[in-house]
């Protein structure tokens, strides 16, 4: 075993002014490295967010500047990548689940199999400890600001035949020159920032990306021209608070103004995750309204409906400000959609404050919400909080929070029946052989009665049902 670099969570919390990096030469493929995996083949599992979906598609890329061939059959494959995630407690047990069966691979059929592990765990000390102890037959592991060494630390395990852990707890740079090999042909994400200054205070996330970096506007724009170029559709801008995009750069530089320029390279359409509340402007809402091609959808997580709850989760906004937001949007935007993410059963939550949280999803009537039992991530101040709250408690909130959440979804749904919507159709319909599926413009899943030729196209879909979760709809003629 190597150990290069090991994550510290006292590294992983360090927040200075020094100016961010951008290297444009970081990532290189040495000739010999790039025949490696000739007559080989890959399988990436990517657990969490979109950042670790995009990140997967710069894996893949890599691996296969190395001769890598893709295989979507993990049996069949020569080497192994998980991309991880830290978000909650079930989303570690899934990793450490998938890595007994991958070690079983290893002593039957595939003894020479390559394991790699990166993402977000990487980033945790607890974890790469316990790689050290109890997994010492994984090959690499790498951490989310070392992207670019990726072939080089593959190579290195080869070689060497042992495990090579290399996970640096910085702040972060911009690495501008990474490949990419994207997983959908007209729909592409591209990430405006990384990391996140927020430190909410139940949240891993600013410890595993580091401090908030954006892009360049011109390097995020030469890649939504270069997804133009390549026919894609739509471009999905990504942050963990693209409200705050540019503030790290330039005074006058705002998320209003990068959404307004990618509107105008007249991408059909663009969407952008995740909206922090406490800083979205007026003008942002401004230019999503002036600009068709900004789908009216956004996400906007309120987490909790109670003030005291909000406060102890450092998210800087109350009930009444995040009400009056949500106004704002939905009279300034026409038919916005508007989902969240809510937490219950946050230390010391009582039954009255997760009653507001109900309070405000009967107000808000949610397009729909991801909603989860809060989870103690290692190191972050929640963990440390005093937690009366027991889990049967919090079990039983977090279904009576979805019987809501799913009336609205449903109700939203069934008022779309009769109504025609642009649909982007992606392919065949998981659910029915005959059907095509995609998304509207304020992100539903429609099943369509089309045709083939229209996959890849936004068409005009009359809503003929709606269920909870999804549409069913036939292409009307324009
Ligand atoms: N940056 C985004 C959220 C990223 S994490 C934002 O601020 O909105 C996605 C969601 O996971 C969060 O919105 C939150 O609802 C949930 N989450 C994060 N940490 C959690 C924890 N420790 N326990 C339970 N849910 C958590
Ligand atoms: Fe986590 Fe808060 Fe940052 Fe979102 S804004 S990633 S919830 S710390
Ligand atoms: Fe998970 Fe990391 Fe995303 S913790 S949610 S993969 S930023």
């Amino acid at each position: 075993m190597e150990i290069k670099n090991e994550p510290s969570y006292v590294d992983a919390r360090k927040r200075s002014r020094e100016k961010i990096k951008i290297i444009s030469d970081a990532y290189i493929m040495d000739n010999e490295i790039s025949k490696i995996g000739v007559g080989k083949k890959y399988h990436i599992i990517t657990y969490g967010c979109q950042a670790n979906v995009r990140d997967s598609e710069t894996y893949a890329a890599i691996l296969e500047d190395m001769s890598y061939t893709k295989t979507d059959n993990m049996d069949d494959a020569d080497l192994i990548l998980l991309n991880t995630c830290s978000i909650r407690e079930n989303a570690h047990n899934k990793v450490f689940g998938m890595l007994g069966r991958i070690k079983h691979l290893k002593e039957t059929t595939k003894p020479d199999l390559i394991t790699v592990v990166g993402g977000c765990m990487c980033q945790e000390e607890a974890v790469v400890k316990e790689f050290e102890k109890k997994y010492k037959w994984i090959d690499v592991v790498f951490g989310t600001h070392n992207i670019q060494n990726l072939a080089k630390l593959i190579s290195e395990s080869i070689d060497k035949n042992e495990l090579i852990i290399e996970v640096f707890s910085k702040e972060g740079d911009v690495i501008e020159n990474l490949p990419v090999r994207r997983e959908n042909k007209y729909k592409a994400f591209i990430n405006i920032m990384y990391g996140c200054d927020k430190f909410c205070t139940y949240c891993i996330v600013p410890y595993t990306r580091g401090k908030q970096r954006s892009r360049r506007m011109g390097d995020i724009l030469s890649e939504v021209k270069e997804c133009i170029k390549e026919g894609y559709k739509e471009v999905t801008l990504l942050g963990q608070n693209v409200n705050a995009y540019g503030k790290d750069l330039d005074s006058n530089l705002s998320f209003a103004v990068l959404l307004e320029e990618v509107a105008k390279t007249n991408i059909p359409r663009i969407r952008f995750m995740t909206s922090h509340p406490w800083d979205f402007t007026d003008e942002m809402i401004d230019v999503i309204s002036k600009y068709d091609n900004i789908m009216p959808y956004i996400h906007l997580p309120v987490q909790s409906g109670n003030d005291r709850i909000l406060k102890l989760m450092g998210r800087r906004y109350t009930k009444e400000e995040y009400l009056k937001l949500f106004d704002k949007i939905k009279s300034k935007i026409k038919n916005a959609a508007i989902t969240t993410d809510i937490i219950v059963g946050y230390p010391s939550e009582t039954e009255e404050e997760f009653n507001d949280t109900l309070d405000v999803v009967n107000y808000c009537k949610y397009d729909g919400a991801f909603t989860f039992i809060f989870s103690p991530r290692e190191n972050t101040p929640a963990s440390r909080m005093e937690d009366d709250v027991t889990l049967e408690e919090k079990r039983d909130r977090l279904a009576r929070l979805n019987e809501v959440v799913n009336k609205y979804y449903k109700e939203n749904n069934e008022k779309l029946i009769d109504k025609v919507v642009p649909v982007l159709i992606e392919g065949p319909s998981e659910k029915d052989k005959n059907l095509y599926s995609g998304y509207t413009d304020t992100m539903k899943l429609v099943n369509v009665k089309c045709d083939k030729e229209d996959i890849g196209n936004i068409i005009n879909v009359r809503i003929i049902d709606a269920k909870t979760w999804s549409l069913d709809g036939e292409k009307v003629d324009e």
